[in-house]
């Protein structure tokens, strides 16, 4: 006769069944904003030079010691009900080597969406016009729960953004994906 499936024994104690870990207790909270690493083998160039350097400031943190986070701008045009719009966010990042040959800054990066594709934009530098320019092109597809969070995904350079890097990525070379959370994501996953 057939066991019930109720009666069957448990092979593995509970305390070692596969399922997500809890959150260490030290876990910073989730801020809303742009959680980016850039692109992990130019982060392993510029720290492999003796000179090599950064900066992050004007709004940009380093989260995690591995990812950028870009705040949230208040002039955000995104409407999560259509997925349409432009997310803005403020920071600064700057990286230097080569006794100053190199120079890249990823300051104020714009997501100019629209049915889940779109443009991922930087501030030009100071006194330029226009004043930004196109870095990739990206999609962006809801990541939730908690509603509000996005992953960029298949962010690949335009010409332009390859100008940035001197050339050495062609144009559609893949960065890293992102991630966006917005406030209201914040306050859902435990922020607020
Ligand atoms: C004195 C000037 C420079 C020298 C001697 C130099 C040297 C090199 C060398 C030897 C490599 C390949 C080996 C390695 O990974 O270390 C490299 C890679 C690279 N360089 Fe430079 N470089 C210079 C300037 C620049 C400038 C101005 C940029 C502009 C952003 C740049 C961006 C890059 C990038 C993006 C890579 C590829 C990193 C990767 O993904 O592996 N370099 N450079």
């Amino acid at each position: 006769m057939a066991a019930e499936p109720a009666e069957q024994p448990v092979t593995a104690p509970v305390d070692e069944a596969p399922g997500p870990a809890a959150p260490e207790q030290d876990a910073p909270p989730l801020e809303p904003g742009l959680m980016w690493g850039i692109k992990l083998a130019f982060l392993r160039y510029i720290f492999g030079q003796s000179d090599g350097r950064y900066s992050v400031t004007d709004g940009a943190e380093v989260v995690n010691g591995r990812m950028i986070r870009f705040v949230p701008d208040p002039e955000t045009t995104f409407d999560p009900a259509t997925g349409t719009g432009v997310l803005k966010f403020k920071g600064d990042v700057r990286f230097s080597a080569h006794h100053g040959f190199l120079f890249v800054r990823i300051a104020d990066p714009w997501l100019t969406v629209e049915n889940g594709a779109g443009t991922l934009s930087l501030a030009a530098s100071p006194g330029e016009s226009p004043d930004r320019f196109p870095l990739a092109t990206i999609n962006v597809s809801p990541a939730g729960p908690p509603d509000g969070a996005y992953v960029g995904h298949n962010v690949a350079l335009t010409e332009q953004g390859s100008e940035l890097f001197n050339e050495v990525y062609p144009p559609g070379e893949r960065f890293d994906d992102l991630i966006v959370l917005l406030g209201s994501a914040s306050a859902a996953a435990g922020g607020g």
